[in-house]
């Protein structure tokens, strides 16, 4: 949490900020998505882990959407540490749920070069999880990484190349609330 911005400030990177899906849009998604987690997971009792804090939005919507047992935990990872240029992964919490033998169910909000992703997804590797799903509100249409995640298993929507925000992606810290997903077209 770096930098401050007003509330003027915030308003005005809002005001500016171009709809790229609405909440009913975003919602429909959630929807289908769901439907394949459960036909995969049904009878797995996953560890449901909320990459922090971007995942947050979507972990909450899609648990109630999940109607099979289940655990919740969180993974704090963070790339781009309210910055817009990216940076080396830095972790602030890891599990406490065993993810030894465990199916482990990744929810972060969005793909961007799959890096964080894929850095997770190595973790509950190593920690000997049986069968590992990534989730996420949204892919962005850009080059991977090479060695990275190249696709998550559930996937709400695709966004242009573009800075977007909302559903839990921020702009600067800011903006996880915004109710549906935007593009940043002024820069502060
Ligand atoms: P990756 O490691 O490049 O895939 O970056 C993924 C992480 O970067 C996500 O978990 C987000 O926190 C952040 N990120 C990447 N692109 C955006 C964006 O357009 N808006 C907000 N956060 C983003
Ligand atoms: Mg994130």
């Amino acid at each position: 949490m770096s930098e401050v911005l007003s509330t003027n400030e915030i308003k005005t990177i809002f005001q500016h900020s171009e709809r790229l899906f609405s909440a009913q849009q975003i919602e429909q998604a959630l929807s289908s998505m769901a439907n394949q987690i459960h036909a995969d997971l049904e009878n797995e009792m996953p560890v449901v882990l909320c990459v922090l804090i971007g995942g947050i939005v979507l972990t909450g919507k899609l648990l109630t959407l999940l109607d099979f047992p289940l655990q919740v935990d969180y993974i704090h990872a963070t790339r781009y540490r309210d910055k817009t240029v990216g940076e080396q992964l830095e972790w602030i919490a890891k599990p406490r749920v065993s993810l030894k033998n465990r199916s482990v169910l990744i929810i972060d909000d969005i793909l961007d070069k799959g890096v964080t992703l894929a850095h997770i997804v190595q973790y509950c590797k190593s920690q000997q999880a049986k069968m590992i799903k990534t989730a996420v509100v949204v892919e962005k249409d850009t080059h991977r990484d090479p060695n990275a995640v190249q696709k998550a298993d559930y996937t709400g929507l695709v966004v242009e190349d573009k800075f977007v925000f909302g559903y839990g992606m921020d702009y600067k810290g800011y903006l996880r609330n915004a109710p549906g997903i935007y593009a940043i077209t002024k820069e502060l």
